[in-house]
């Protein structure tokens, strides 16, 4: 795969198109913005980042969609972020347009492209560009459960004073206080979380996990952009390298652990085709629960989706 386009070049827009670039894997990628001054400079910027991080990807920005032609992924970023008080639902209305308007001008320029997106409420706005696109849904993917679970990891690695890297866990459901974090499926080096820590750290960790967006927009007065541009940008290469590695996922459901019709959080394996596999794991009643209450959360904001007036 040669060529990426990033579609808004705000602070998450910018972190994507950085840490792709310092992947050196892809011959170009386009960052595109309605601001094209912004996106211009913040592409100028990275790329003359490349003498020194020694990467020979060319960066361009532009407004004009004619230089994302032939794009074999796009990262759709474009939307507002949450304000202090405001949930990622809150975004809808204004998001789904934008969402929509972007996945058409794509589709002007690129046949086939693997869309992934990472604008708010990122459940719902996977579904909108699934369903404007017409993509197949192996090719439509939302970035939330690798952010989420990395969230999950650095608490735990903080509270138990070992290397993140060695902390792997699954995380399921929707992108917001819903989701579900697994205990069940979190080692640490290949030993159960479980029999390393106290059950109320735990459940604080999970907590926090839970809330780890509003905590930043708490302290920044806007959303996060290192982690979830850098998650974004790990799904990139897992595709581009054709990896099959285990991610969860922002996915389309055809009744995987008795959900349909609806992009939710799930382990899936990433490759050239963008999700090769939904993973099913075998999930005990309570954990079950919990899914198909996420689950219930973020098909209530589709409703609101579907509800909106025709030319959003
Ligand atoms: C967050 C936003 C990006 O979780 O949804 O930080």
């Amino acid at each position: 795969m040669r060529k990426v386009t990033v579609v808004g070049a705000g602070n998450v827009g910018a972190t994507v198109a950085d840490v792709l670039a310092h992947d050196n894997i892809v011959n170009e990628i386009v960052l595109i913005d309605l601001k094209g001054e912004m996106a211009q400079g913040k592409a100028l910027d990275i790329y003359q980042q490349a003498p020194i991080g020694e990467y020979s990807t060319r960066v361009i920005g532009t407004s004009d969609y004619r230089y994302t032609a032939n794009s074999d992924i796009v990262v759709i970023t474009a939307g507002l972020p949450r304000k202090p008080g405001m949930s990622r639902d809150d975004l809808i209305a204004i998001n789904a347009k934008i969402v929509n308007s972007v996945t058409d001008q794509i589709l002007q320029y690129s046949e086939n492209p693997i869309i992934i997106v990472v604008s708010n409420p990122l459940d719902v706005m996977t579904y909108a560009s699934l369903k404007r696109s017409g993509l197949a849904p192996n090719r439509v993917i939302g970035m939330a459960g690798i952010l989420d679970t990395a969230r999950y990891r650095a608490f735990l690695s903080l509270e138990l004073n070992v290397s993140v890297r060695d902390i792997q866990a699954v995380l399921m459901g929707g992108h917001g206080d819903t989701m579900v974090p697994l205990p069940r499926y979190t080692t640490v080096s290949g030993i159960p979380v479980t029999e390393l820590i106290a059950q109320d750290k735990l459940d604080a960790i999970i907590k926090r996990a839970q809330n780890g967006g509003g905590e930043l927009v708490q302290l920044m007065g806007t959303s996060a952009w290192y982690a979830p541009g850098a998650a974004a940008a790990q799904m990139v290469s897992a595709i581009v390298r054709d990896e099959q590695r285990i991610f969860p996922c922002c996915a389309w459901l055809t009744g995987q652990y008795g959900i349909n019709d609806l992009c939710i959080g799930v382990p899936v394996k990433l490759g050239r085709n963008g999700i090769e596999q939904v993973i099913e794991l075998q999930l005990n009643e309570e954990e079950m629960k919990l899914l198909h209450n996420s689950a219930d959360a973020v098909r209530e904001v589709v409703n609101v989706y579907n509800a909106l007036p025709a030319e959003a």
